[in-house]
């Protein structure tokens, strides 16, 4: 069976990380959101995935090449970004005719059980089937309306509050019939979400299959940080120290942390809870790292504090600086010593901040 995962959305919510990486290439637990995937893919015995690629459809292909966990890979490269739906029907030739195919969001994380959802498929025969996760509040998603033997009778993209049909919101994984492809206008962007899935609901043609496994989306830096929190709490080790790390035998940490290969750690520092290290990155002596999701090659000074932050690769915090709750700090910025940070600042790729910001803002 094939897969195909849309990966060439801009995600401009993530901004400014994603100014310098795409969304699925975002480090969860240490390891690209995309790997995750995949390894997923070939556990169910996918044989082929194609990635739709537009915005940094070169750091895919140069990644991931033309094969990856014993599967081969090939990618839809579209001139303009088509949206979910036109990204399915450019891919048309690559994925072919001959059976039904998974379709993924490729920004979010889950452990769905596959076989369950492609089981529902063969039993219904439907064109298509989506997966529902149930949540408390469904205003940012699309939900669907579902009769008793699962058919998908209303799809209702981010109703307002109060008025979605159900809690059971799409997950962004489907699988497809060939016959997708006559629904899905050719040449143009189509939403998937908004021109596709509402008709086929009327039509009759659309399935659901509820599932209870973990599923988290990436899609805000909220929620990028929640996901690592949440599946570090999921780890049954609760301190990783990878391979030639070296730490000074005075740091305290406070568990769950996972700590990558080659990272220095100075004496004093405190670590954890839920703090997330990337490959190379320093810390000196007497640093504050909680709650943080720390990129590869970064370098956060002595006496710096970070608490509930995304310090970007390669960046650099300065001594004493204090990087408040929800700020987001892009690839290769210096932050200046002693500077403050106050809650929820973002700071674009390869800045530098020479004072200190008192209020919520961004800095580009
Ligand atoms: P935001 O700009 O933050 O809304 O993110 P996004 O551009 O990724 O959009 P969204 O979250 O709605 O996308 C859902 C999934 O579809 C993601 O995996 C995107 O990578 C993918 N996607 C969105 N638009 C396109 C597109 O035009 N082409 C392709 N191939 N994939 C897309």
């Amino acid at each position: 069976m094939k897969a195909l995962i849309l990966a060439g959305g801009k995600g401009t919510r993530l901004r400014p990380l994603s100014c310098t990486r795409p969304k699925l290439l975002f480090p969860i637990l240490n390891k690209p959101l995309l790997d995750w995937t995949l390894e997923s893919l070939a556990e169910i015995g996918i044989s082929e995935v194609t990635l739709a690629v537009k915005h940094m459809a070169e750091a895919f292909m140069q990644r991931y090449g033309k094969s990856k966990y014993g599967m081969k890979i090939s990618y839809s490269r579209e001139k303009k970004p088509m949206r979910t739906g036109g990204a399915i029907k450019y891919a048309e030739e690559l994925i072919g005719h001959k059976e039904p195919f998974l379709v993924l969001n490729g920004d979010i994380f889950t452990k769905i059980d596959y076989t369950k959802l492609l089981k529902k498929h063969k039993e219904t025969n439907a064109v298509a089937i989506i997966a529902l996760y149930r949540v408390e509040d469904p205003s940012r998603y699309g939900t669907v309306k579902l009769t008793e033997e699962s058919r998908v009778t209303q799809f209702a993209e981010k109703a307002p509050p109060g008025q979605a049909p159900s809690n059971l919101i799409n997950a962004g994984i489907y699988v497809l019939d060939p016959k997708i492809f006559d629904h899905i206008p050719g040449g143009r962007p189509v939403s998937i979400e908004h021109e596709i899935f509402p008709k086929l609901a009327k039509e009759g043609k659309f399935f659901g299959h509820e599932f209870k496994e973990i599923w988290m989306d990436i899609g805000k830096s909220r929620d990028y940080l929640k996901a690592n929190r949440i599946l570090l709490d999921t780890e049954e080790k609760k301190r990783h120290l990878g391979k030639d790390a070296n730490i000074d035998e005075k740091v305290k940490f406070n568990d769950p942390v996972m700590v990558d290969a080659e990272v220095k750690i100075g004496q004093k520092s405190r670590v954890g809870p839920h703090a997330i290290i990337g490959r190379d990155v320093v810390l000196g002596r007497e640093v504050l790292l909680e709650n943080s999701v720390v990129f590869p090659g970064a370098i956060l000074s002595d006496f710096a504090s970070v608490t509930g932050a995304v310090i970007g690769e390669g960046a650099t915090i300065g001594k004493g600086a204090k990087i408040s709750e929800g700020c987001i700090i892009g690839d290769y910025v210096t932050i200046r010593d002693n500077i403050t940070l106050s809650r929820d600042v973002t700071v674009c790729p390869s800045k530098e901040v020479t004072e200190s910001v008192p209020e919520s803002t961004r800095i580009i």
